[in-house]
């Protein structure tokens, strides 16, 4: 399904031409749409069906409160790995019952104001961590829910940054230790184990190693419920991996299929963490190119977003479309760099694209709703941009644009 549609040579999202969206709100901004996330949650949470479990919407992907308030009125629950995480699905109405707590290093202070507002779950990731929680739930005379993340030693063949499933990621304990942990579980004060959770990595496009980690952590449950600690969830981290460029992820449904078949008719709850497959495609990045530059060697189109807006193409050497947001009929079609103001060469949102563009036409980068707005920063004290949530005709401003000023708030200069 495409959130964009081209009428009469401008690109609309939903009932609204993007063009409307810049002339209201200025440019850099990120628009995303309603109906695609709303679209996005319904495939997983029907797919999930009246099978015991939740879809927790991994908040890292897309923190805005408005986008979370979308998910929070749809039921969903969350995924989180910091208290600022926490604070901000209780503001946009999330339900802290429905919450699962993940991350390698949570705090005594975090782990504590989750136990106060009673969040699921605690995915716990070493033994340092587990006797830490069992302080903190004792001195507040609370009980944590417990699972471990156990790393199943799975390739997820997916960019090593985003990779973390295998022995070498920091991430979960060893699979092998596991047994070891979860009897240390049952004997301290404060903890009760309730499931196993694991987490491979992000943009994955098969099925394939999900059911690996699955058989993995499946064999690992039995061998626990045959000592007699009950396993009541598995949580199997993040969700499918979406098509920026010629990537073919399966359908949700064949995912969640396919995990409800390999459980047969084991009592287990399910728990998804998905992110990226949520919020990705509901999303663009819509800028203004400044100026064209062409020269010997290559095009650039400098527009007046940058890699502090939008950090995948320079992080990961990550693709994302890029589209002309008005037909450009006059203009020759040409190979573009499109890169932003900021001062470093890795300052660019797209490279060699074939365009039909002018100086002072809105460009739209395409699949900018997940980990687009999240990982942006200040940097060359640029104010982040705002963002827009699309409903139909109807724009809501779910983030302002920063000012200047508001960026040197928290900073002082010294006395002469
Ligand atoms: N659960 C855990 C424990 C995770 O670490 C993640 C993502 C998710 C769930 C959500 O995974 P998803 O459904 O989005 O694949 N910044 C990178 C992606 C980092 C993913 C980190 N963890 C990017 O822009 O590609």
């Amino acid at each position: 399904m495409s959130t964009l549609t081209r009428r009469h040579g401008e690109l609309f999202m939903e009932e609204t031409p993007l063009s409307k969206i810049a002339a209201t709100f200025g440019t850099p901004c990120f628009a995303y749409s309603r109906k695609t996330i709303t679209d996005n949650y319904l495939a997983y949470a029907n797919a999930l069906g009246d099978w015991p479990g939740m879809i927790c919407y991994s908040v890292k992907a897309n923190s805005n409160l408005g986008v979370l308030s979308i998910l929070a009125q749809l039921g969903s629950g969350f995924d989180i790995v910091s208290s600022g995480e926490l604070e901000r699905v209780l503001k946009a109405g999330g339900d802290p019952a429905r919450v699962v707590f993940s991350g390698i290093g949570k705090s005594p202070s975090e782990m504590a104001r989750a136990l106060e507002v009673g969040v699921h779950c605690f995915n716990v990731e070493s033994d340092s961590e587990l006797e830490a929680l069992s302080q903190v739930a004792s001195a507040q005379d609370k009980v944590a829910s417990v699972s471990l993340r156990v790393n199943p030693d799975v390739d997820a063949k997916t960019h090593p940054y985003i990779s973390t499933g295998l022995k070498e990621n920091k991430f979960g304990v060893d699979i092998n230790r596991a047994e070891e942990i979860y009897d240390k579980a049952t004997t301290l004060p404060g903890i009760r184990v309730v499931g196993v959770d694991c987490h491979i990595g992000s943009q994955l496009t098969e099925v394939e190693p999900f059911l690996d980690a699955l058989d993995r952590t499946l064999a690992l449950v039995e061998t626990l419920e045959k000592k007699g600690i009950a396993i009541h969830h598995l949580d199997l981290g993040g969700g499918l991996g979406v098509t920026y460029q010629d990537e073919t992820p399966p359908p949700i449904d064949t995912y969640i299929s396919a995990v409800k078949e390999r459980l047969g008719d084991r009592q287990l709850e399910l728990i998804f963490e998905p992110g990226r497959s949520i919020v990705a495609d509901s999303g663009i990045l819509l800028t203004r190119i400044e100026y064209l530059k062409p020269t010997d060697k290559k095009n650039f189109a400098i527009v007046d977003a940058a890699m502090n807006d939008l950090i995948r193409p320079s992080l990961y050497q990550a693709w994302q479309e890029i589209l002309p947001v008005s037909d450009h009929n006059e203009a020759e079609t040409l190979l573009w760099d499109v890169v932003g103001p900021i001062c470093e060469s890795a300052d660019f949102l797209g490279k060699d694209r074939l365009l039909k563009i002018d100086a002072g036409g809105l460009l739209a980068i395409k699949s900018s709703g997940a980990y687009g707005f999240v990982m942006s920063s200040n940097y060359n004290t640029r104010p982040r941009a705002a963002e827009i949530v699309v409903d139909g005709d109807t724009l809501h401003q779910v983030r302002r644009r920063e000012s200047v000023e508001e960026l040197f708030e928290h900073e002082s200069c010294l006395p002469k």
